[in-house]
């Protein structure tokens, strides 16, 4: 017997790109748990209430139901101990798989870096923003490296060095995990604004030519488009060129 899919969403639903009410906190928890991703560091239910009651926690939901398809977080690191140079990561993107190759992940960090950064403006810009990406899981990387991060080479992650479990993603005999941190350029900021700024009055959606999608988004409880205007007033629309 055929059984017929309801499709995740359709070109009239909106995508709403939200930070997670502090009640909410479970769902994005759940969703990353359902979909089970084994690229992903395993992080308790305690992470992500803290990264929610911090107005770090994200989600995409779209539809009438507002059903969960995509979520991210920040999350401080153990580095941060001398309480000075604060260090934050940036981890559990996620995105459903009939959602993916759309661009919703690429939109997301952009929004999660102009929101923490230049609309809370949480510690005075000093703080770094981390990622890292298990070797072999590509689906991250050119979304890192647009947003502005730049790659800082390879490096051994071992349990215990970060606040969730890496042991599923660790080889056979060996005590740690192939990976390549990310760091973002603070300098990039200015750019975010002037992209996200840029998809505010063009037309506010997402495109994929291959599958004839096209998806309006909602940011605007995330990132103020009067807050966008403001900013790219006073840096002007397109980025200096030369020196
Ligand atoms: C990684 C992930 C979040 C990407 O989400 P997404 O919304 O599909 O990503 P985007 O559509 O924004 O992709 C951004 C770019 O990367 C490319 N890309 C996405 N997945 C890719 C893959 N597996 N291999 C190569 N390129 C990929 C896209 O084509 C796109 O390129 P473009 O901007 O030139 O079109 C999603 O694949 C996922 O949930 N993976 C499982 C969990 C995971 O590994 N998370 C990352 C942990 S660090």
């Amino acid at each position: 017997m055929a059984i017929t899919r309801p499709p995740l969403f359709t070109d009239s639903d909106m995508l709403t790109f939200r930070q997670t009410p502090t009640s909410e906190f479970r769902i994005p928890y759940t969703f990353v748990e359902a979909l089970n991703e084994g690229t992903l560091f395993d992080r308790s239910a305690r992470v992500f209430e803290e990264a929610a009651r911090t107005q770090r926690l994200y989600d995409v939901v779209v539809g009438e139901d507002q059903r969960i398809i995509g979520a991210g977080m920040l999350q401080d690191t153990f580095k941060d101990a001398d309480g000075i140079h604060r260090e934050e990561e940036l981890g559990a993107l996620i995105v459903h798989p009939a959602a993916r190759g759309i661009g919703i992940v690429g939109l997301m960090i952009k929004l999660i870096l102009v929101h923490r950064y230049a609309v809370l403006r949480t510690s005075g810009g000093e703080e770094d923003y981390i990622a890292h990406v298990v070797d072999g899981n590509r689906g991250p990387i050119h979304a890192l490296l647009t947003a502005g991060f730049e790659d800082l080479g390879p490096m051994k992650l071992h349990p215990g060095e970060f606040d969730g479990h890496i042991e599923h993603m660790m080889a056979p005999g060996e005590n740690y995990v192939p990976m390549h941190a990310y760091r973002f350029n603070h300098h990039a900021i200015d750019n975010l604004i002037r992209d996200l700024w840029a998809l505010w009055h063009a037309g506010r959606e997402l495109t994929c030519e291959d599958r004839n999608l096209r998806l309006k988004v909602d940011f605007a409880g995330m990132v103020d488009p009067a807050f966008l205007d403001a900013r790219v007033e006073r840096i002007g629309p397109s980025a200096p060129t030369g020196a």
